[in-house]
């Protein structure tokens, strides 16, 4: 984090889907870090009390990303945010296939993982860009490309949904070349959590690595698909 802004005060970060696993530990990760934090979760409950346990200078507020009027109402309501977490996220499909995945799974997949974070980006990035400051880290998966080089076909409608967020980060990181907003998506490995129960890597494991892609130093990278070097669990 550059120390020309710790003399105005910390850096805000937005967290979505903040009320549990990967979300939360970042949350806390980045709050360790002495960034102001903004948390939100699917409802408001979860939020409040996700923010009550980080402390008492911690927001909370509710933000479904597959409400349309959500995210713009949060960026009106929490203020200017300079770190991005879009986190929130969804594993519906898992164990089906891609001739037999009933297609009403693939579009709720693709209206939270896709939409919902596109949606996100368009509330905040555009202030980022005025402000000539960003960090925005997009939530990807392994399922896009490392079980064997190739697309994970077991959970079709996920794998697609985090190849096209892929996609989503690599055209953001375009559009917002040069302007101090860096993009990046990350492959946070096999974590154990309501999505993936059965891992053996904790949430706070992986936090580290997403929250070193959430503070990049200005010459840090964008557009990448960030792997977390200490390999997936
Ligand atoms: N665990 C892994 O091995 C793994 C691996 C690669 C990538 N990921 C990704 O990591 C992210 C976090 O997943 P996790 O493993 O921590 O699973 P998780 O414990 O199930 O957390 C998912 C979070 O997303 C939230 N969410 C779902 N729909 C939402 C919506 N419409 N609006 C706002 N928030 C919503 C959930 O809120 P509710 O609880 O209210 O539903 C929950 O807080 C996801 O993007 C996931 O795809 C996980």
């Amino acid at each position: 984090m550059d120390d020309a802004h710790a003399a105005g005060g910390p850096r805000t970060a937005l967290i979505t889907g903040a009320g549990r696993g990967i979300g939360r530990a970042v949350a806390a990760e980045l709050h360790r870090r002495g960034l102001r934090l903004v948390v939100t979760a699917r409802t408001a409950g979860d939020a409040r009390e996700t923010a009550a346990r980080l402390g008492p200078d911690v927001a909370g507020h509710g933000l479904d990303v597959t409400d349309p009027d959500a995210p713009k109402r949060v960026a009106a309501d929490a203020g200017p945010v300079d770190v991005l977490v879009c986190n929130a996220g969804v594993l519906l499909d898992a164990g089906t296939d891609p001739l037999s995945v009933p297609v009403d799974l693939v579009d709720e997949t693709l209206r939270v993982n896709l939409l919902g974070t596109w949606r996100v980006a368009q509330a905040f990035v555009p202030g980022m860009v005025e402000r000539g400051w960003g960090r925005v880290v997009i939530i990807s998966s392994g399922t896009t490309a490392e079980f064997g080089g190739r697309l994970f076909g077991g959970a079709p409608g996920y794998s697609i949904s985090k190849s096209a967020l892929n996609g989503l980060a690599s055209l953001l990181a375009a559009q917002t070349e040069g302007t101090g907003v860096l993009v990046n998506a990350v492959n946070p490995g096999r974590v154990r959590t309501r999505m993936m129960p059965g891992q053996r890597r904790m949430p706070e494991d992986v936090a580290p690595f997403i929250a070193d892609a959430a503070t990049l130093p200005a010459d840090g990278p964008t557009g990448g698909f960030l792997t977390d070097k200490r390999g997936p669990g």
